[in-house]
């Protein structure tokens, strides 16, 4: 069978993995066929992604909530559409109508005392521009993550994260930056009580670790100690805002308003690439100072800003956020049903409104759900940075129907995933991780 693109096509399935592998990259390409998955999205469409074969499968990966709203939204494909008669990318350098329109939305929105939006084109760009505000308005350089966050691979992004990804391009700091366990004010006080820390940088719910969940207080806590040491709190909201805790941002859950909020992802209904920085008038000086002191030709591309103004109104509909309450009770109350028949195997749920992570025994448990889920007909994905957890994400708008078909095919793979690592051997033990 030929697929036929108009102006490129390949003579098989086969044929593009191999041209993949010779000329893109082969480390990836390699790594899905091997896990079993050699997923080749084609069509698109609502919570839909179709496999080249033709093989439909249900997302609720959403490419870390990037299609939130569903593939092709068409709210927002119609306002991106529209506007190519009239816009561009546009020109960084000038007052833009879509950018100040866009950066008024978002700062309506968002919790009180972030008043300044500055743009990127993707998560670790945003992430690097609020690290260089929070440098510039204290004067200092060290920046406090929590060991497996994940803030993107930009430059001083990937210097946050694991060293899986710092150490490969030789772009770990320890001297700049310092890393503390999640959920351990103790740790935080000890790095933050030499006064020398710019910014502790914090996603609401660490994703790519598998969303664990941050005991009662500990977010506050951390806010509090960053204003007793005089350094900024960088809410990473790239993975948990718009509207995918039941609330739009869900640091706003904590009560707390950072310094800095970043947000990416969903932000462009997964239309056109755009992230944002939202920052207070206090760490925003630069601005003023030197407003070129951060220049991205595509950030704040006037698109992007389209897509997000629309994005932006449809997560804000009362009927959304009734919608995300709905689809997290449904999912969740049938999680836990499944689980309860399975608890050696299916050992946590870990969630907040339609952010979740299902944990399971296994240190690798989630590579094998992963693989009976896809078989099944679902794409969803291990956590990098710890497989034994699922990260399951449905999207805000789903229909009641697919959350229905959704679950039925998520207890499907979780059994047949116990049956296969108790054929390799498995006794039920939880082997550490
Ligand atoms: C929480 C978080 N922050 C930042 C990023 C980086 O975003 P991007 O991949 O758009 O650079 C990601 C990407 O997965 C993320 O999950």
């Amino acid at each position: 069978m030929t697929f036929d693109y108009g102006d490129f096509s390949f003579a098989s399935k086969d044929e593009m993995l191999a041209k993949s592998r010779e000329f893109w990259n082969p480390g990836k390409t390699d790594f899905w066929v091997e896990s079993g998955v050699p997923l080749v999205i084609d069509r698109r469409e609502e919570y839909f992604l179709y496999d080249m074969s033709g093989k439909r499968l249900l997302d609720v990966h959403l490419n870390g909530g990037t299609y939130n709203l569903g593939h092709r939204n068409s709210e927002v494909a119609t306002a991106v559409t529209a506007a190519m008669s009239h816009f561009d990318i546009g020109n960084h350098h000038f007052p833009a109508v879509t950018r100040t329109a866009l950066a008024e939305a978002l700062v309506s929105t968002a919790p009180k005392g972030l008043t300044k939006v500055i743009y990127g084109s993707g998560g670790g760009e945003a992430i690097d521009i609020a690290l260089k505000t929070a440098r510039h308005a204290t004067q200092r350089r060290k920046i406090v993550s929590i060991v497996k966050a994940y803030h993107g691979h930009t430059g001083l992004a990937v210097s946050t994260g694991d060293e899986r990804f710092s150490k490969l391009f030789l772009s770990d700091r320890p001297d700049e930056f310092v890393q503390v366990p999640f959920n351990d004010l103790a740790a935080m006080e000890q790095s933050l009580r030499l006064g020398d820390v710019a910014a502790v940088i914090m996603e609401t719910i660490p994703a790519t670790f598998g969303f664990p969940l941050p005991v009662a207080g500990y977010l506050e806590g951390v806010k509090r100690l960053c204003e007793e040491h005089g350094s900024l709190y960088v809410a990473d909201e790239v993975q948990t805002g718009l509207m995918r805790t039941g609330e739009l941002w869900g640091i706003t859950k904590h009560g707390i308003t950072p310094d800095i909020m970043v947000t990416g992802k969903g932000l462009s209904g997964g239309l056109y690439p755009i992230s944002a920085v939202l920052a207070t008038d206090r760490a925003a000086g630069w601005l003023t100072e030197d407003g070129f002191g951060h220049i991205s030709t595509f950030g704040g591309a006037e698109l992007g800003c389209i897509a997000a103004l629309k994005t932006l109104e449809i997560c804000n509909r009362p009927e959304t956020r009734s919608m995300v309450h709905y689809i997290s009770d449904l999912v969740g109350r049938g999680l836990r049903d499944i689980q309860a028949d399975l608890p050696d195997w299916f050992v946590g749920i870990r969630q907040n409104g339609v952010v979740m992570g299902l944990e399971f025994a296994h240190p690798q448990g989630a590579k094998y759900v992963m693989r009976h889920l896809y078989e099944n007909g679902v794409w969803a994905i291990f956590s990098t940075l710890d497989p034994s957890v699922l990260q399951y994400k449905p999207g805000i708008l789903m229909r009641p129907e697919l959350c229905e078909d959704l679950l039925d095919r998520t207890e499907v793979a979780i059994r047949r995933s116990l049956a296969e690592v108790r054929a390799e051997g498995w006794r039920g033990e939880r082997v550490p991780a």
